[in-house]
């Protein structure tokens, strides 16, 4: 679960509300004199990812706006300073550890508020000719010091962190004076966090390679490679097209969509980082509750079907995906046939197949090649097919899966 929290919760449209409205550090610090989550509550957004099937949690400790969640020694920009007065990251460090989920940290690269930090097309302040007059001389080296200092801070105050999501870098990028591995001096940041941390793994924002790459917002097409080279990948998907806060965005996914999605995902060997933006008080949506409640009930039944599975080596007929692990091959069926599923080059190779909802055998049959299609007899599939008969009604779940126990295992 990957979480947006900050003072744009409280603006309630968009965590780049600063931005979108130019707004100047003095027009934004009203949420700052109103930040005030008298119900956070981190052990049950840890309850709430762990039922929906999520095993970390990412929590935004500084977002764009450069507010820091935790009691930064380098910055008066903090929760710290504001009415709740108290740190946020320290206990979702502990509510998660309590709850067995591993704990990740995303840290903004982008810093609309820090002093040091150069006017480029991409800062709230970019048509602002007075104000870029006035900060002409921001020297970059200023601002990465400050943001070493803080990661290190990250990576020292709270214990083990599993895991960094950096974000993000924008040289040669449509924005003048866009920043990239040069300005943050990503390799020395890096050579920093492998030595607090080794395990933390990394993401690829940095500008430079890191241990996975992030997709935003959309699905691969397939297995994703670097240079030829497969890459660890992960999605990191909205609710509704926000991160942050969104009160009056309406635009969220379908539970059915969200469980394709993350089907979709490990059948290209992909992972899933799904998003929730708690609003001002600190609760989470009661919109992100209902889609996690459901996405955790289909994970409750079919856990299996995802859980350290990936891509097969077969390839699904349409409207499936297939994942695998070992001799398991998994069935997802994202639309319902008429009575019948055609698998081409599984036949003689299954041994017992079953819906995985209820453990209900599904019987399956050859269709011999050549066998002419006639008013109610199949044929016509390509040799080697497997038929499957499916029930005519279709299990009461998102995505149904028919579990394959195959005879010799292949693929990966
Ligand atoms: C983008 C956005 C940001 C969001 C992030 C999540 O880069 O700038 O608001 O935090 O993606 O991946």
């Amino acid at each position: 679960m990957f979480v947006h929290w900050g003072l744009y919760s409280l603006a309630a449209r968009h965590e780049w509300v600063k931005y979108r409205e130019e707004l100047t550090d003095e027009q934004y610090q009203v949420y700052f004199d109103h930040f005030d989550p008298d119900r956070y509550d981190p052990v049950q957004w840890a309850r709430t990812a762990k039922a929906a099937g999520m095993r970390y949690v990412v929590l935004t400790t500084k977002h764009h706006d450069g507010f820091c969640l935790w009691d930064s020694a380098l910055t008066d920009y903090k929760v710290t300073n504001t009415p709740h007065g108290r740190d946020l990251v320290g206990p979702f460090v502990r509510a998660c550890r309590a709850e067995g989920l591993k704990v990740g940290f995303y840290y903004s690269l982008i810093d609309w508020h820090h002093p040091s930090f150069p006017v480029d097309g991409n800062h709230p302040q970019r048509d602002d000719e007075e104000f870029k007059a006035a900060t002409a001389d921001r020297d970059i080296r200023d601002y990465q010091r400050y943001l070493h200092g803080q990661v290190r801070e990250l990576l020292t105050d709270f214990g083990p962190v599993d895991y960094l999501f950096f974000d993000f870098s924008y040289a040669g990028r449509h924005w003048w004076g866009g920043k990239g591995p040069d300005d943050w001096d990503s390799p020395k940041l890096l050579e920093m966090i492998r030595d607090l941390q080794p395990h933390v793994l990394v993401n690829d924002r940095t500008g430079i390679p890191g241990d996975f790459v992030t997709p935003e917002q959309y699905q691969p097409s397939g297995p994703m490679t670097r240079n030829g080279q497969p890459v660890i990948w992960e999605a990191c998907q909205t609710l509704n097209g926000s991160w942050g806060y969104d009160r009056d965005n309406l635009d969220h996914k379908s539970a059915d969509l969200l469980v394709r999605m993350l089907v979709d995902g490990v059948s290209k060997g992909g992972n899933l980082l799904l998003n929730v933006g708690p609003t001002g008080r600190g609760d989470l949506d009661p919109r992100a509750v209902a889609a996690l409640g459901e996405l955790g009930r289909w994970t409750d039944l079919h856990e299996r079907s995802v859980r350290g599975c990936g891509p097969s080596t077969y390839t699904a007929p349409v409207d499936c995906r297939y994942t695998q692990r070992g001799d398991r091959l998994y069935v997802h069926l994202f639309s319902w046939p008429l009575r019948h599923l055609h698998l081409p080059g599984l036949a003689g190779r299954v041994r017992y197949a079953q819906l995985l909802n209820d453990a209900s055998e599904i019987t399956r049959t050859e269709i011999a090649p050549g066998e002419p299609v006639l008013n109610t007899q199949m044929g016509g599939q390509p040799a080697g097919t497997l038929t499957l008969q499916l029930p005519v009604q279709r299990p009461d779940t998102p995505v149904p899966v028919i579990e394959l126990f195959l005879d010799t295992p292949s693929g990966s």
